[in-house]
């Protein structure tokens, strides 16, 4: 399942093939000989030869091309396995600062160039001033064919991500300030088992928005951290609160058996993010001082790099840096135990405030009830004016309307032809959420962008709210899942394909 091969036609030049790996979480075994358990560091060589007019990249500190196509790669600092990736195809590349470059196929690279030139060296200097020295040599990013499942993934010295970033307006650098954010928790500062993936992706959500709030403002900051509690809300909706997989500190094992623990893949989900992103604030607001935070995460990061630990070395060093917290017994507060933020599963009982962001979201929140409301007050929606709104303000307002949806008769149809830079919106967040809205208000007349949304790319987060929205809706969208999934089903990775197989009743050979 490790390596994916694509057809010419699945690349974006659609001339020659392409192939990719994706290691995390556990996929690497089936690709070279490891201890495939991210406990494990190790620094790693390849020589990789290929065919004429083909290019090898792999997440490596140096590289050279030899002669007969071979490419060696030396990655001189210790790794987990699942950070080894490789990419082979006809990609080409493009500077866009001082250590960084743009790869992608050549029909991309000057919209990739555009994209990030002179943002890049910004979000690392920030990231270096707020968590310590930058240790990789490059950062480098490489935009993937569309059925790439994530949004980006980490590989150090080159992330790899989505072609949908590619909005035109840097309206989802979030995504790379994400990726940028792992460079020191999940690259550097390791979680020593799948278990508690929350300390690596939990601490790089607040690394994150540490950079964004710095870059972009606290505003900007607090109304994206709203549309990743909402995603949090939908996700602990769908799967019900007390599930399992809702804990921080998830039991993997016994892994004995097929059919007992949990497939570390299964950890992919709102939970480690967003929640873990509470915890972390929670210990933020346990401090009282931002700047005194910041120096513990730079000392944290100093003292773990290039480790693997566990949450409860996270915790200990937190209450070892601040011996005053450690002696009021903040980890044991009725209610906010640190045992009960790790094993209990469930809403997080301390939520950062986002109220900064109200200045962005309140009137989102407004234009929503108004569109929400039985006969529409038209006067009052034309007089708000969204031309200007920014995409995370679209994105915000959509989820509102989606949570407040099906609207009454009507009014859905309405908003479509009022908004077409919404309901015909290229930008993936917002064609996510408005296929969202078609689907739970049966809107027929749209059902075939959910369709051509779904043929455009294979992001996981994009591709199972969908099905799963079509799965529980009406025949119609039952018919619009299977028709959908086995148009696309080859083109998707092996992973994504189960689970929609799972979603649809499909049964998986596992
Ligand atoms: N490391 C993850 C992607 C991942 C997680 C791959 C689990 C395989 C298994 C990456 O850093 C990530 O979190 N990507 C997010 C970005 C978002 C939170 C900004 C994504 O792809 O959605
Ligand atoms: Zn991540």
């Amino acid at each position: 399942p490790q390596v994916c091969w694509l057809s010419p036609e699945q690349t974006a030049g659609k001339q020659k093939p392409y192939m990719y790996t994706q290691g995390q979480a556990v996929l690497n075994r089936s690709f070279f000989p490891c201890f495939d358990t991210p406990s494990v560091k190790f620094t790693y060589s390849a020589t990789v030869k290929v065919p004429e007019g083909f290019t090898a990249v792999m997440s490596a500190t140096s590289w050279e091309k030899q002669k007969d196509n071979t490419f060696v790669f030396k990655m001189s600092q210790p790794i987990p396995s699942y950070l080894i990736a490789l990419v082979v195809g006809d990609i080409v590349s493009a500077d866009v600062g001082p250590r960084s470059r743009v790869w992608a196929e050549p029909c991309l690279i000057e919209a990739a160039k555009k994209e990030y030139d002179g943002v890049i060296e910004q979000f690392l200097a920030v990231g270096e001033k707020l968590f310590g020295p930058y240790v990789w040599g490059r950062y480098d990013i490489l935009f993937m064919p569309p059925s790439f499942p994530f949004g980006g993934m980490e590989n150090p010295c080159l992330t790899f991500v989505t072609p949908c970033l590619l909005a035109g307006d840097r309206s989802l650098v979030d995504v790379i300030i994400h990726e940028i954010s792992h460079s020191w928790f999940g690259n550097l500062v390791t979680n020593a088992t799948w278990g508690e993936f929350w300390l690596n992706e939990g601490f790089t959500m607040y690394a994150q928005r540490r950079i964004s709030t710095e870059v972009y403002g606290l505003p900007y900051t607090c109304l994206e951290a709203a549309t990743g509690r909402a995603l949090l809300r939908q996700h602990m909706d769908a799967t019900g609160e007390d599930h399992p997989l809702n804990k921080l500190r998830v039991v993997i094992e016994p892994g004995f058996c097929l059919f007992l623990g949990v497939n570390p893949d299964d950890t992919y989900n709102e939970t480690p993010y967003e929640k873990g992103y509470c915890f972390v604030s929670y210990l933020a607001h346990l401090v009282g001082n931002q700047s005194k935070f910041d120096a513990f995460l730079q000392a944290y990061v100093n003292r773990f790099k290039f480790q693997s630990i566990t949450a409860d070395d996270t915790l200990g060093f937190f209450l070892e840096y601040f011996p005053e917290l450690k002696e009021k017994g903040v980890d044991s507060i009725p209610g906010f135990e640190f045992d009960h933020w790790l094993n209990t599963p469930g809403w997080p009982p301390y939520l950062p405030d986002l109220a900064p962001g109200q200045q962005l979201m309140g009137p989102a929140d407004e234009l929503a009830e108004l569109w929400a409301a039985d006969g529409l007050n038209m006067e009052a929606i034309e007089a708000v004016d969204i031309t200007g709104w920014r995409t995370y303000q679209l994105v915000y307002f959509l989820d509102q309307v989606l949570r407040k949806s099906p609207l009454p008769e009507g009014n859905v149809e309405r908003l479509s032809k009022m908004y077409p830079k919404i309901s015909k919106a290229q930008n993936a967040e917002l064609r996510l959420r408005w296929c969202q809205i078609v689907l739970k208000n049966n809107l027929e007349a749209e059902y075939s962008k959910v369709k051509d949304f779904l043929h455009s790319q294979g992001k996981q987060k994009y591709t199972l709210p969908l099905y799963r929205a079509m799965w529980g809706g009406s025949e119609a969208t039952r018919a619009l899942a299977m028709e959908t999934f086995s148009a696309t089903a080859p083109q998707l990775h092996v992973n994504v394909q189960n689970y929609v197989k799972k979603i649809l009743g499909l049964g998986t050979a596992e």
